[in-house]
């Protein structure tokens, strides 16, 4: 699994004035590699920035700590800037502190403490942290294709509705960084926020009220920039960043994707938890899916990150549903049918077809996967086959 908050090694940082404490923990840091120590800070009114910076999974604040900024005060800013980062409060027997996760205060390390206790408590802090934390709930779902014109933007845009719809608060990301096709689906105008608006280096989710397009079918939308040129000025790091911040917000995240390889699009991949891959029953298909597969493998993704689709599944246009199957090394795991009228009519009214008629086969199809997605995304292991 991609996406660096997840990996196993917890990232440090600790907040601590007296350099023989701080020499203390390093010493018990050293000998093992399940944690890495980011930086000692000593300054308890630099902290919030730092942390802003480095975004540790884990701090440790000596509730001791003198200065401008003291332990209890350093705890509170914590608390309150909503970094959503776990605090554990080094305190002495003398000077006891509560536990008060409701408040700031995840975990407390009494002196004396061994490695093992210091292990122990980061690692059981950590883990507590990431079950309740709204990341962890969340999903991040690219819709994808090696070939254009497949339906990528239809897809996704109703997907994201269906999603919606199933009382999840859900974001559609226009990944068509350069020739958004949202906009003018959406018939958004020209000076509407975009993703060019989100300020990544100190971001906030009190900005994304700003930058997010508030559609009429409940869902939010960060659109693309608007003007191809303008698309150079987001790069990979910026999407990594924008996607940690939207997961804490949104249970569920839809982008709708270019079709090339490239390192944005490459960032949008790694980040997701399932790439859904869209297919039609045509000649190029099988081959361009080929290729995109044993792109995949090389990077590394496993086979089960890819969810195929089918789209406009009941028009075989001549190819043997069984050729497409074995090219891909399975039943596909989604089909959608094709709707023309209604399709054309829901796009150029710039509504989502899965509203407009929810009845239509077409839009079953569309709520159905979006059903069968989310609880994969609930269950990981269990089913969602066909
Ligand atoms: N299930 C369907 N039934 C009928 N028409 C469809 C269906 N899916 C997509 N279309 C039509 O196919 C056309 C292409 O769809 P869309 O723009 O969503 O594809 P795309 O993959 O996003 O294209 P691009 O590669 O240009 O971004 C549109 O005219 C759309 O109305
Ligand atoms: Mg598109």
């Amino acid at each position: 699994m991609s996406g660096s908050s997840r990996s196993e090694q917890t990232r440090l940082l600790i907040v601590e004035d007296v350099p023989q404490v701080a020499q203390y923990i390093r010493g018990l840091l050293n000998a093992q590699s399940s944690v890495k120590l980011l930086d000692v800070l000593t300054d308890g009114g630099k902290a919030i920035a730092q942390i802003r910076e480095l975004r540790p999974d884990v701090v440790l604040v000596d509730a001791l700590l003198q200065g401008r900024v003291k332990g209890p005060k350093l705890v509170e800013q914590i608390h309150e800037a909503r970094l959503n980062i776990p605090v554990i409060v080094l305190t002495v027997p003398q000077h006891p502190v509560e536990e008060d996760p409701a408040n700031g205060v995840h975990g407390i390390l009494a002196m004396p403490f061994s490695g093992y206790d210091l292990l122990t408590r980061i690692a059981t802090v950590r883990k507590a942290h990431a079950v309740h934390s709204p990341e962890a709930m969340s999903r991040v779902y690219s819709v994808f294709a090696p070939k254009g014109g497949v339906g990528k933007t239809t897809i996704a845009f109703n997907l994201a509705v269906a999603m919606g719809q199933q009382e999840q608060r859900t974001v559609l990301i226009d990944g068509s960084l350069q020739f958004g096709d949202l906009r003018s689906l959406l018939k958004v105008p020209v000076d509407a926020p975009s993703i060019l608006d989100l300020p990544t280096d100190r971001i906030a989710e009190s900005d994304l009220a700003d930058v997010l397009w508030r559609d009429p079918s409940g869902i939010d939308i960060l659109l693309a920039p608007p003007r191809i040129e303008m698309a150079e000025m987001i790069n990979p790091r910026d999407v990594d960043k924008i996607l940690s911040l939207l997961r804490r917000v949104y249970n569920a995240v839809v982008i709708d994707m270019s079709s090339i390889i490239s390192d944005i699009n490459l960032s949008f991949l790694d980040a997701s938890d399932t790439i859904v891959e869209i297919v039609t029953y045509d000649s190029t298909t099988i081959h361009n899916t080929i290729a995109m597969a044993a792109t995949f493998r090389s990077i590394g993704y496993p086979a089960s990150k890819v969810h195929y689709l089918v789209n406009r599944a009941d028009s075989s246009g001549g190819i043997d549903p069984e050729d497409l199957h074995r090219a891909l090394g399975r039943v596909p795991e989604h089909r959608v049918v094709s709707d023309g009228p209604l399709v054309v009519r829901a796009n150029n009214d710039g509504v989502p077809f899965v509203l407009a008629d929810p009845a239509a086969a077409v839009s079953q199809d569309v709520t159905r996967v979006a059903v069968e997605l989310l609880g994969a995304g609930r269950a990981p292991v269990a089913a969602a086959r066909r």
